[in-house]
């Protein structure tokens, strides 16, 4: 089991900031900066300036002044209102990595020609340089300032500070580049408290500060006459909107560090680091959002500031980012909305994959189903009990000796049988299949990749060795495109013995966990591919393996299947593999809450599909919070009930009445909402729009919903507001302006002029709320798995605005192959709309441009060749301003429907029988 002392989360072992070196080197620069409030000493050498005016690039070099290093820096303008800014030292005495692109960025990206170019007369003035859509580059020479400007507003700069400080390489001898202050003891004093206490003086402090100077950063800022807020850099358990780290009300004494981590019973509010890192930001004010990130996979910590201008009393918030190594090389996408920056963004980093559907319904999993014979239980369980379920996990107990690829023999004898059991149902399975490789001979998988000289090496060059959970374990090096291969092979049928086609795949502990590894990882100085040491990679080598999970997927089906892959470990491009959970989260009200900004912020970072451990993985869950939980990630992208091996079981049907049928109802709701998911995650997959989006991406420009981290929309159309508390009856809501509808009963909501509502609570309910003007499309019958439901007939609920309008859309196609890239889809627009005495119902086909025309035409129900259906087959349309209205007649071309009037001014119409990829009209009349 867990090694000893592996039960209890233990913040001391994870470092501060001062407890590495580089972290405690650059807030010590930015502070000297501030103390002695001199220029930066970084210049562009004047006439090194080159500007390739149609490609949109200008380069030069720039130079420390004060060390007289020179570096190479680039700017370039990119397609879709992005800048790229790269920085690198032009003679590097030791090679610095710079190709983390080569896994982050689907390809190189294209520049856009500059529009004008005018360069500056001196070099303290302005260089200009126009691009895109009303875009502007601002360049001053002396000193180094970079500022971004669109429609003549300053959204971004570079330097204004004067905080950067690129180190450039030195030997050991002279500087103590790589090495850190060893982990201290809580109680024994760091850096920064030696320094608070011994240095008073202006003096003292600069030269203190200057002895710990070494390593490099920047800063940059949004400006704006509003407090611009900052989103992103997951994964970290805290607020949405990012905390204060430095100068007043500082929320968080430590800078959010970003490094992979195994962090067992993970503390909340906190800035420390966690399974995934995305070096990603999203920088908001009304009428302005603004994205960037960095390419580097190296450890990094980023200080967060808001100062307020004094001369306009305006508010900026600054952030100072680091990296241990590697170069700058910065990515700015200049929106100006949050969909623009997310597309923008996705269109660098590549776009969420489109899952299939039996992804989005639910999970059930657990450490560990033990046998056969108790997967069949469950499974039948589900079915006594009449909950659907899609798919049943087996985590590392199922193996021989934590062997991946293999089972346990005893446990598992027929596995192949037991899939195809599964799958009799449409249900599918999921086996983890963690990076460490168990060190023995008689282990196929490691035999072979010791062969092919594929581990990861020690300092020393021999293969690197570590205890994780099989014991002494050794780790493909997934940066080398020879293990990739290798391990996309183990997939295939024949090598991975007992697959089916019907089971996917878990990737955990891929930070990578090592539970003899310095913070429960790889020391930093092990060795890639190619050279590169581990600390240059580290934050990239989980979603590598990923990658080639996803690769062995689509080799064992001949590129036929897609792929389900679930990732612990994340970073920038991730979206493009799978689906991440929040790792290991505790049973308890306050982890439920904190999953929320967890996920929202997981989700503006590009990575769309992604959960939190549904009953929370440690401990026991008492009914209620088990309820509340499942009711819940009902309404989140990725939905899977997991438990730790020493809990008691908690199958929806264990705690009895009510809270059985109350969480068949929860999960029921999700397989209802599959088609609208399922719509969400195609438009993540086209656009990189989050499926769980936060309530500022909705409403960019409703300055009351900036920092809400409690509440989200699921799409543009559904709003969720978690219930956290075990006590209270109720809980306030905010509804932004516009109408909104309960969810459950459709009434109208009276909204207060504040917004604010207090919404009960009872046991079977939480607050959803149904946006005014949408038409969402759900499926009502229930079956035991989500791919039993594709031929079944869609309902139409309307929800009309205070205008009477609404509108929506829906995707779907077989929900498990390739075939929509060659047309088999449908994508369609519903409009309602009223005029005078009569309504209408109008449909519309959409045109995929990525996947081509849509082939699925007016017969496509009876083509063998589409495996899904499209009929309506029920109209529930409310919102009708007139009280008693009188609707007298409904029409599609000549056929008269039946309709009926329900309670709340809630109007039902029977079968109108069209389907939902052809273009036609149904007419209303009205007294
Ligand atoms: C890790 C995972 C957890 C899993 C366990 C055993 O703690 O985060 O989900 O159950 O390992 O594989």
């Amino acid at each position: 089991m867990l090694p000893a002392g592996y039960f209890t989360v233990k913040e001391h072992e994870f470092k501060k900031c001062r407890q590495s070196g580089f972290c405690v080197r650059q807030r010590a620069y930015s502070d000297l900066v501030d103390l002695k409030k001199e220029p930066t000493p970084y210049k562009i050498l004047r006439e090194t300036v080159s500007v390739q005016k149609d490609n949109g690039v200008l380069t030069c070099e720039v130079l420390n002044q004060l060390s007289n290093i020179k570096y190479n820096f680039k700017l370039e303008a990119l397609e879709n209102q992005t800048v790229r800014i790269r920085l690198e030292e032009k003679d590097p005495k030791k090679k610095q990595y710079a190709s983390v692109g080569n896994f982050s960025l689907v390809e190189e990206p294209k520049s856009t020609p500059f529009k004008t170019y005018v360069k500056a007369k001196s070099e303290t003035e302005f260089s200009i340089l126009e691009f895109g859509k009303n875009a502007k580059m601002l360049l001053q020479e002396n000193p180094l300032l970079l500022t971004l400007k669109v429609n003549e507003v300053s959204v971004f700069t570079f330097n204004e500070k004067g905080y950067l400080h690129y180190e450039h390489h030195r030997e050991k001898a002279t500087v103590k580049n790589s090495e850190e202050p060893a982990l201290k003891n809580e109680d024994s004093p760091g850096m920064e408290e030696v320094l608070a206490e011994e240095l008073s003086e202006k003096e003292k402090l600069e030269k203190e500060l200057k002895e710990k100077l070494e390593f490099g950063m920047w800063e940059e800022s949004f400006e704006g006459n509003t407090d611009s807020k900052k989103y992103g850099i997951p994964e970290h358990a805290s607020s949405f909107n990012l905390k204060n780290t430095r100068g007043n009300d500082v929320a968080y004494s430590e800078p959010y560090r970003l490094y992979n981590f195994d962090v067992f019973e993970y503390i909340l509010d906190s800035p420390m680091g966690l399974y995934g890192s995305i070096p990603f930001m999203m920088g908001h004010k009304k009428g302005n959002t603004v994205g960037m990130f960095w390419m580097n996979s190296a450890e990094m910590w980023v200080d967060i500031e808001r100062e307020v201008e004094l001369k306009t009393r305006a508010k900026q918030t600054v952030t100072h980012w680091s990296a241990e190594s590697g170069i700058l090389d910065l990515f700015v996408m200049l929106g100006p909305t949050p969909r623009e920056v997310s597309s923008q963004y996705t269109s660098l980093t590549g776009k969420p994959a489109l899952p299939q559907l039996f992804a989005i319904a639910y999970h059930q999993c657990r450490w560990n189903y033990n046998d056969e014979a108790d997967v069949k239980e469950v499974n039948a369980k589900f079915d006594e009990y009449e909950i659907p379920y899609d798919v049943l996990w087996l985590d590392i107990e199922h193996t021989d000796g934590k062997k991946y690829f293999t089972w346990d023999e005893v446990k598992f004898p027929t596995p192949q049988e037991m899939q195809n059991n599964l799958a009799k149902t449409g249900r599918k399975m999921v086996t983890i299949i963690d990076p460490h490789l168990k060190k023995d001979d008689n282990y196929y998988v490691s035999k072979e990749a010791k062969a092919l000289d594929l581990f990861v090496k020690n300092k020393d060059g021999g293969d690197f060795e570590g205890w994780c959970w099989p014991g002494n374990s050794q780790w493909l090096d997934y940066t080398d495109p020879k293990a990739r291969k290798f391990w996309a092979e183990q997939f295939k049928f024949e090598s991975y013995k007992g697959s089916t086609s019907s089971l996917y795949t878990w990737n955990d502990m891929n930070e990578p966990s090592v539970f003899s590894g310095p913070e429960t990882t790889m020391p930093k100085d092990n060795i890639h591919y190619e050279g590169w040491e581990h600390r240059d990679v580290h934050n990239v080598y989980g979603m590598l393996q990923q990658r080639a999970t996803f690769e062995g997927h689509l080799l064992r089906s001949s590129n036929l299947d897609r792929p389900f892959v679930l990732s612990r470990a994340f970073f920038l491009g991730t979206q493009r593999y799978g689906a991440i959970w929040t790792g290991d989260n505790f049973a308890k009200w306050d982890h439920m809450e904190a999953s929320v900004p967890m996920l929202l912020t997981i989700g503006v970072s590009g990575v769309t599909f992604s959960g939190a451990d549904v009953g929370g993985f440690f401990g026991n869950p008492d009914p209620l919070l088990l309820l509340r939980w499942y009711q819940l990630a009902a309404f989140q992208p990725f939905f899977r009930a997991h438990a730790h091996i020493d809990t008691k079981r908690r199958e929806p049907w264990i705690f009895g009445e009510p809270y059985t049928t109350l969480i068949r109802n929860a999960i029921r709701s999700r397989y209802r909402i599959l088609p609208y998911l399922y719509t969400l995650n195609f438009e993540a997959n086209l656009h990189g729009w989050p499926v769980m989006r936060p309530m500022m991406y909705e409403f960019p420009e409703d300055y009351f919903v900036y920092d809400m981290g409690d509440q989200y929309m699921l799409g543009d159309t559904i709003l969720v507001k978690a219930v956290v508390n075990e006590t209270s009856p109720s809980v306030k809501v905010y509804l932004p302006q516009g109408k909104w509808y309960d969810y459950t009963e459709f009434n109208a909501i009276d909204r207060p002029k504040d917004g604010l509502i207090n919404y009960d609570t009872p046991t079977d309910k939480i607050p959803i709320f149904l946006r005014g003007g949408s038409i969402l499309t759900r499926r009502e019958r229930m079956r035991r798995s989500s791919s039993l439901m594709k031929r079944d007939p869609y309902t139409f609920y309307i929800a009309l605005d205070d205008l009477e309008l609404a509108s929506g859309k829906i995707y779907t196609d077989d929900g498990h192959t390739f075939n929509h890239l060659k047309g088999s889809y449908i994508y369609s627009e519903f409009e309602f709309k009223i005029n005078g005495n009569s309504g209408k119902l109008s449909s519309k086909n959409l045109l995929v441009k990525e996947f081509g025309a849509s082939k699925v035409t007016k017969n496509y129900f009876k083509n063998q060749d589409v495996d899904f259906g499209g009929r309506l087959e029920r109209i529930v349309i409310f919102g009708f301003k007139k009280p008693n209205f009188k609707l007298v007649e409904v029409k599609v071309e000549n056929k008269i429907l039946s309709f009926k009037k329900e309670k709340n001014e809630v109007f039902v119409i029977k079968d109108p029988a069209v389907f939902i990829g052809e273009e036609w009209e149904i007419s209303f009349k009205f007294e």
